[in-house]
This record gives structure tokens, C-alpha cells and sequence, in this order.
């Protein structure tokens, strides 16, 4: 039985332990989306992680949803994500980089456009933007020409993620955003290829997670989906037959590994009564599985002995505790994370949690 102490390939990157660091937006980059030296600092100290997936980080100006979120969409933001990349490295650590496009959750303050999305619909709630939270606006259905372009942003994002040196790239398709809108009946009312039965409706994942394996191999590409609930206002009316489909074409797409955060009714992070689909994912689909939401050591343990979870990834614990793989081996009780530092900028509640050692 497989322990999180155990190595694990996924794709081309060999993992010391199956204890990753779950995507995590920060907020520590500048305002046009370039990464910042204490970037580098904050995940050197989590290099310990049998994997880091990168903070959300925009393929375009159009994708970048969230205020000094970085993106991977130009020249300047590469370098200034090569000695973050250097800096995981140096310390003995592997970081992949989660490509994220919004969709229509972004308010037009933020990416100066406005917010498209597979059809003309509405976030929920408000956006986060410069100035507070604002209401969403109607995003713009996309057309023919929209998703080409799109799909390019995609590749060009994943081919800057390798010069910037990561060792891979994760599409973000969880949480609501493009490409779970595109997935889900509730939020993609097409009627043309893109929309309507669920093969229709799995393309648009398809055509990405394509056009990066065409950039940078397969070996280097996985997603993150949310098959349970709903999430951001997107909803399916069957996320069970759709997430179990969209794992079977992942599996003809040769994606290596992929990421799933499946909350149960009790979660601390958008909890959800419906069932689990990764059992149904896990029948169809061959490669490694990393489950997340709210695990401990001994959770995350019993889902990997019960032969569903490769991996496990941890968010907030490992916000809180830049040793968590060493909390994790002895024992020990985790920080908890600071709330109101969550996104906001400087090293307090980002750089200064405190260690085991330091805590001594
Ligand atoms: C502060 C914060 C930022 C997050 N940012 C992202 C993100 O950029 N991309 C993503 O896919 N999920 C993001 N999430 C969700 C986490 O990756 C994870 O799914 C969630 O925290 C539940 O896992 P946990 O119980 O281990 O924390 C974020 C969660 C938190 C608390």
C-alpha cells in the first residue's frame, strides 16, 4: 500500500513524496502581472513538497481575474518568473505552473476588457478587483475566432512556463472558471459545436489541453477539475456522467496526471452534498489521480490505501506551514492560516509562518 512518503512519477517529473502544494493565488505579483522576488522566498520555503502547482496565473490580460495575480503572457512576466522557478529548484524542490483564464469572472476594471465566456452569462457575486469587490458584468459569448485565439494563448502560456523553467504546466479546468464554463450545462447554453451533449461540450477542455501538449508534450500537461458541486454559480445538471466523460477523454489525450478538489458536505472550502465522481474517473482513467479538500496526514493516508488517490494535495496547510511534509512525518500540529493576509501584499501571513524549528 502506498504511503505519502512514497515516490511517484507524474509524466516527466519524478516526485520524492505524494505530498503536494495545491494551487494557491497569493496576490504578491505586481499590477501588470510580473512575479516578484518574494515569490521565490515563499515557495523556496515549501520546496519540500513532493510538487508545487504555482498560484492561478493568467494566459492573457483577458484570463487574469484577480488583482497582482502574475500571468504568463509576456517577456517581462518569464523573467520574473525564472528565479522564482531557480529559487524552488535550488532548494530541492519541483513547481509546475497552473494556466488560468477566468472566464467571465473578471470585472472589466481589472483586465480592461470585457469578460467572455463560452455564453452571455453572469458571475455570481462580485469580483474582486482594485477597489474592493464589485458586481460582475455579462460576459460576451465567444466566437470562432475568440477560441483560436484563446487556444493560442494557452500554448504560448505553457511554452513561456517551460522558458521560465517549470518543470510543467497544469490547466486550470476546476472552480468555475473558462474552461469549467464551457464544461457544465449550466453555464454554457450553446448550440452550436461547443455546446449541447456533453461530447460537444468537453471540446473546448479538449482543444486546450491539446494545443498545450502540442507546445510542450504530455509527459508535461495535466489539469485540475471540480467534478462534485457547485462552483462560482457554474453547475451541471449531471456532473457525474459529464466529469466521468471528460476523464475518459483525457485519457485519449494521454494527460499524465490530473488534479481533482472533490469537498464533501462538511468542508471548509465550498463544501457539497453531491458524491465524489473520482471512483467513476478513476474506472476510466489510467493515470495518476491527486485528490484535494480539506485532507489531514490521515485522511490523505486512508485515500491513498484505498487505491483512488495517487497523491494528495494540500492548500491551506500548506499556506500556513511552509514544513508541512515535515509536520506530516511527525506528527505535529499545523499552523493555521491568517485570513485577512490571505491575498493582500508584503511578507506578513506570506513569507513569516513559522517552522518546527523556529517555533522551538
Ligand atoms: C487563499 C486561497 C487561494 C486559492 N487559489 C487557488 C488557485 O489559484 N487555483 C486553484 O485551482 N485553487 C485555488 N484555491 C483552492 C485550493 O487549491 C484548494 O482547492 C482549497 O484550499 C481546498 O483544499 P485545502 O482544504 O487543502 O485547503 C485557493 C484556496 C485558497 C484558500
Amino acid at each position: 500500500m502506498p504511503t505519502l512518503f512514497d515516490p511517484l512519477t507524474l509524466g516527466a517529473i519524478a516526485l520524492p513524496n505524494r505530498i503536494l502544494m495545491a494551487p494557491l493565488t497569493r496576490g504578491r505579483a505586481t499590477r501588470e502581472g510580473v512575479p516578484t522576488a518574494i515569490m521565490g522566498e515563499y515557495y523556496a520555503q515549501r520546496a519540500a513538497a513532493g510538487l508545487i502547482i504555482s498560484e492561478a496565473t493568467g494566459i492573457s490580460r483577458e484570463g487574469l481575474g484577480w488583482p497582482f495575480a502574475p500571468g504568463l503572457w509576456n517577456e517581462a512576466q518569464v523573467e520574473g518568473w525564472k528565479p522564482v522557478v531557480a529559487a524552488v529548484h535550488e532548494a530541492g524542490g519541483r513547481i509546475v505552473a497552473q494556466l488560468w483564464h477566468v472566464g467571465r469572472l473578471v470585472h472589466p476594471s481589472v483586465s480592461g476588457l470585457q469578460p467572455v465566456s463560452a455564453s452571455a452569462t453572469t458571475g455570481p457575486a462580485r469580483a474582486h478587483t482594485y477597489d474592493g469587490k464589485q458586481p460582475h458584468v455579462e460576459a460576451r459569448a465567444v466566437g470562432a475566432d475568440d477560441i483560436a485565439r484563446i487556444l493560442e494563448d494557452y500554448a504560448r502560456a505553457a511554452r513561456y512556463a517551460i522558458a521560465a523553467g517549470f518543470d510543467g504546466v497544469q490547466l486550470h479546468g476546476a472552480n468555475g472558471y473558462l474552461i469549467d464554463q464551457f464544461l457544465r450545462d449550466g453555464t454554457n447554453l450553446r448550440d452550436d459545436d461547443y455546446g449541447g451533449p456533453i461530447a460537444n461540450r468537453l471540446r473546448f477542455m479538449r482543444e486546450a489541453v491539446a494545443a498545450v501538449i502540442a507546445e510542450v508534450g504530455a509527459a508535461r500537461t495535466a489539469i485540475r477539475l471540480s467534478p462534485n458541486g457547485d462552483v462560482q454559480g457554474c453547475h451541471d445538471s449531471d456532473g457525474h456522467a459529464l466529469f466521468t466523460a471528460a476523464a475518459a477523454e483525457l485519457q485519449k489525450l494521454g494527460v499524465p496526471w490530473i488534479e481533482l478538489r472533490e469537498p464533501g458536505p462538511q468542508s471548509s472550502f465550498r463544501a457539497t452534498e453531491e458524491a465524489p465522481v473520482s471512483p467513476a474517473m478513476r474506472s476510466v482513467y489510467s493515470g495518476r489521480i491527486v485528490l484535494n479538500s480539506d485532507y489531514d496526514a490521515a485522511s490523505g493516508a486512508a485515500r491513498l490505501a484505498e487505491g483512488v488517490a495517487d497523491a494528495i494535495s494540500f492548500g491551506r496547510p500548506f499556506l500556513a506551514n511552509p514544513d508541512l511534509v515535515e509536520r506530516i512525518r511527525l506528527g505535529a500540529e499545523y499552523n493555521a492560516p491568517d485570513i485577512p493576509t490571505l491575498y493582500s501584499q508584503g511578507s506578513k501571513g506570506y513569507t513569516d509562518y513559522p517552522t518546527l524549528l523556529e517555533a522551538v
